[in-house]
């Protein structure tokens, strides 16, 4: 039936709000999941996007919605060098200044007694990092007083609609358009006003160097820089927040877990205030198997990612290829009581067999995530930072409301959008 009419997809997944996925998940359970492999394989082997599926994504323009697999192997190039382990190492300092005034809210809401909304608070984290990476700036998301959401309900819009219901449908991505502009302006001000210090190829943004004249003017449009800055923008703010979250959310409902964690963060932290490096912080085996676990789980893209593989079948066979990350993540052969956030299991399993394998956040191959090591240093700051110096008490997530229902290009749950909220109870002294 999927094969002979996309009805029935659209069906599921527009009159049933993104169950699409639930009803397919049946039928891959019996597929090998190191087929994953051959689906999304290295830039070696072509693999094309489905014209018919890019247009979800809502940005034609971006290197993410680029059908052919050549194009796509030029505008990947131009956006890796910002993204590079090198490069990101470089971020570190901006990352730590911004982790640093996350805390310093926290400690706001501490004394105040308040509830914190952690995903807009670590959206706003997400968001400032970002839009420094694009335009040299951030923009102060962390210091608004609501974490302001522009881009996250942007985020939220852009959610799995199929094409036909898109073009209707973005609200939240022209309050985006309305907040790029006001980047534009500021980027101009910035280069007048200051020397561009960031990274990269010696030391520009991501957009100065999307405008390169070394760039054929076809590749350097307003709609393409407009596509490329709204992919990173809101690829980097919401998905990278999830992981956050998550963490937040079992770390600080499971007592072992996090005394565990704790003890182990004292050896790099020595005090709730010390500072450590990406480098220091991935070598501590439990904080890396904490940082996969809220990975697997935090279902960031859960969206069926079809590739299509022009040279190695006939044209009439070259039917799209795809499964879901979701799939992968929650396969019980694989990660036992799939829907348990247990950071043992990578200790475990490394006796067994390599479960690093089966963690595909990012997917896998030449179309995988480009902003991999920005997120990993990320998650390495961020949870390492407020595990030590905080006692978060979660308020009544029941796991009903984070397990994944619907697909909306990340996953939701049952009703509405991500909620982990927490009061901030106590500051750590020691
Ligand atoms: C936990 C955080 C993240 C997750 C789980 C994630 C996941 C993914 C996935 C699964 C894809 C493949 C999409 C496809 O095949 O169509 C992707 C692509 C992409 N991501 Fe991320 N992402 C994350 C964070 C980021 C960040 C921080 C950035 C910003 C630099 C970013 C930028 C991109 C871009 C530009 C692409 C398109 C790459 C290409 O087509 O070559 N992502 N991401």
């Amino acid at each position: 039936m999927t094969a002979i009419t996309s009805l029935y997809e659209l069906y599921y997944n527009v009159v049933c709000d993104g169950r699409f996925i639930f009803r397919i998940e049946k039928m891959h359970k019996k597929y090998d999941p190191d087929f994953y492999d051959e689906i999304y394989t290295s830039s070696v082997r072509k693999r094309d996007k489905e014209p018919t599926f890019v247009p979800t994504f809502g940005v034609p323009y971006a290197a993410v919605a680029t059908v052919k697999h050549d194009v796509h192997r030029y505008r990947r190039s131009l956006l890796y060098e910002f993204f590079s382990r090198r490069s990101v190492s470089r971020l570190s300092p901006v990352i730590e200044e911004r982790v640093g005034k996350l805390m310093s809210r926290l400690v706001e809401f501490h004394v105040g007694g308040e509830v914190v909304d952690l995903c807009g608070a670590f959206g706003a984290l997400t968001s400032d990092v970002i839009t420094f990476c694009c335009y040299g700036k951030s923009w102060g998301f962390l210091e608004d007083p609501d974490f302001r959401s522009d881009i996250r309900t942007a985020a939220n819009d852009f959610a799995g609609v199929p094409p036909q219901v898109m073009a209707v449908l973005m609200p939240g991505k022209s309050a985006l358009f309305e907040f790029q502009r006001s980047i534009f302006e500021h980027f101009s001000a910035v280069v007048a006003g200051q020397r561009i210090t960031l990274t990269g190829g010696g030391g520009i943004t991501i957009i100065k160097r999307l405008t390169s004249e070394a760039i054929p003017p076809s590749e350097r449009t307003l709609s393409r820089l407009q596509d490329e800055g709204f992919t990173l923008i809101v690829a980097g703010t919401e998905t990278t927040m999830r992981s956050f979250a998550f963490a937040a959310n079992y770390i600080f409902q499971g007592y072992m877990v996090r005394e565990r964690l704790r003890a182990e963060l004292r050896q790099v932290l020595p005090t709730p205030t010390s500072t450590a490096t990406w480098e220091e912080l991935e070598k501590l085996p439990y904080l890396t198997a904490v940082d996969n676990e809220s990975l697997r789980l935090s279902n960031a893209a859960v969206i069926r990612l079809p590739r299509v593989a022009p040279n190695e079948y006939e044209p009439s066979l070259q039917t799209p290829m795809s499964t879901s990350i979701y799939f992968v993540h929650h396969n019980p052969v694989i990660s036992p009581d799939p829907h348990n956030f247990n950071p043992e299991r990578w200790f475990k399993a490394s006796e067994d067999f390599n479960l690093r394998k089966y963690l595909v956040p990012f997917t896998k191959g030449s179309r995988k995530c480009v902003g991999v090591n920005l997120v990993i240093m990320e998650i390495y700051l961020t949870v390492a930072t407020y595990v030590r110096r905080f006692v978060l008490e979660i308020q009544s997530v029941d796991p009903g409301n984070i397990r994944v229902a619907r697909d909306r290009v990340v996953g939701f749950p049952e009703t509405g959008t991500l909620q982990i909220c927490a009061k901030v109870k106590s500051t750590i002294q020691f």
